[in-house]
């Protein structure tokens, strides 16, 4: 008899039969307040109706039209689309299935249009577990431990975690963006670096976000040397953040090249590149491509999920709905001092658990997480000793749905900590 790989890990005991809107019910209808969006994926909430729609009619119509073999319409509707929301100049689209094959798209790309090789990834970067981007990815030992030798030409540099390394945001940019500049001098020679990668929200890592600060040095270094930016939005991509994409909190700032996944087409596997014409056609003709890119279905969920995401004005919510929802959550942490710090952007909060000495406690933050999905508030953990609690609510999320989450939330500490 077959089973699931013991590797597989879930992070609730949940059997999930069916999801509407922010909520899951399990195989004995019980309900949960699905506070994770299946990591940040189902953005305008589960089995939406504009989504369910434009996905079963897709289905009766075309389901495989093999992008490197025919074209075909929801694929061209899609790109003309997110022209529409790509920044100004990031006009060539390249669709694949996952975030971590866009990763590696992005990183293909960028090592073929500069000719140059070494990649800069930055500490507690999460950016897939395929081999090419569990090379860059920092979160955590399990995404690397006992796979190696890793891809070459991967250089890390700090990222300024500020709460971490008890700073101000100032001095971690600071110390961060000397720490870069020693790397470009030393071990990784800015001639020959292809591409910086960085997260607008460090994510599996610890839910920081991104200081505007250290993006602006990033974009400054990055021109002075010939580099190439690439802003991995898997996580942060389509609102999330409270703006449409995550590196828009910094002001002027745009990056050489996007990388969109998650809440693209709420719950469908698609991913993308995104990037200048002119960046795009210095790679190698025919380099991308791969059998399910691009697919009929995800594509149509794709654009029902844009429809949904402006026409009931998503962006915004989550960016009034996080505020609400952070100012909830530092509430209860004043009675709780083994939070040590709670931070966010949009509808990514993340709350840090720390020990009587302030070092991360994961034991602390994996209890409360059980606690929480045992009351029916299901979030999931982040954080490279696993120490932070972190909610992502569908964008879809209401004022009433962030109360109801906030009470399971102050129930739970006050259960599992006392
Ligand atoms: C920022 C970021 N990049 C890349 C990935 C990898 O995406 P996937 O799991 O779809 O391969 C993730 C997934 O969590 C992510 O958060």
């Amino acid at each position: 008899m077959a089973q699931l790989s013991p590797l597989l890990k879930q992070a609730t005991p949940v059997q999930a039969a069916r999801g509407e809107g922010v909520y899951l019910y399990d195989t004995d209808d019980r309900r949960f307040l699905d506070f994770t969006a299946g990591i940040g994926v189902t953005s305008t909430g589960h089995c939406h109706p504009a989504v369910v729609q434009a996905a079963q009619e897709q289905v009766a119509t075309l389901i495989h039209g093999q992008y490197t073999t025919v074209m075909h319409q929801p694929l061209l509707r899609l790109v003309e689309r997110m022209g529409e929301v790509l920044p100004d100049g990031i006009d060539s689209v390249f669709f694949t299935n996952s975030g971590s094959e866009a990763v590696e798209a992005s990183v293909r790309l960028a090592r073929q249009a500069t000719d140059r090789q070494l990649v800069v990834a930055f500490d507690g970067g999460f950016h897939g577990r395929t081999m090419g981007a569990a090379a860059l990815t920092t979160s955590g030992a399990k995404i690397r431990a006992g796979i190696g030798p890793m891809m070459g030409g991967v250089a890390f540099s700090p990222f300024p975690y500020a709460y971490r390394y008890g700073w101000s945001e100032e001095q971690a940019v600071a110390f961060a963006l000397s720490e870069l500049d020693r790397q470009l001098a030393s071990t990784a020679p800015a001639a020959d670096v292809a591409a910086f990668i960085v997260e607008p929200v460090l994510g599996e890592g610890g839910y920081v976000p991104t200081p505007a600060a250290f993006l602006q040095g990033l974009r400054e270094r990055a021109d002075r040397h010939g580099i190439l930016l690439i802003a991995d939005e898997v996580q942060t991509g389509y609102g999330r953040t409270g703006k449409f994409w995550g590196h828009q909190h910094t002001e002027g700032f745009v990056p050489d090249i996007i990388v969109t996944a998650k809440g693209l087409a709420s719950g469908f596997p698609l991913s993308a590149i995104a990037a200048p014409k002119a960046i795009m056609e210095k790679a190698w003709p025919g380099s991308q491509g791969g059998t399910y890119g691009g697919n009929a279905v995800a594509c149509a969920a794709a654009l029902a999920t844009l429809e949904v995401v402006q026409k009931e004005n998503l962006v915004e919510n989550a960016r009034v709905q996080g505020e609400k929802l952070i100012a909830g959550v530092r509430e209860s942490a004043q009675h709780h001092p083994v939070i040590g710090d709670v931070r966010g952007r949009g509808l990514m909060v993340g709350i840090e658990f720390v020990d009587a000495e302030g070092k991360p406690d994961g034991a602390t933050a994996a209890k409360v997480h059980a606690a929480a999905a045992a009351q029916g508030l299901l979030l999931l953990t982040c954080g490279v000793y696993g120490n932070v609690v972190r909610m992502i609510p569908p964008l879809v999320v209401t004022a009433e749905q962030i109360d109801e989450g906030l009470a399971l939330w102050a129930k739970t500490l006050d259960d599992a900590l006392g």
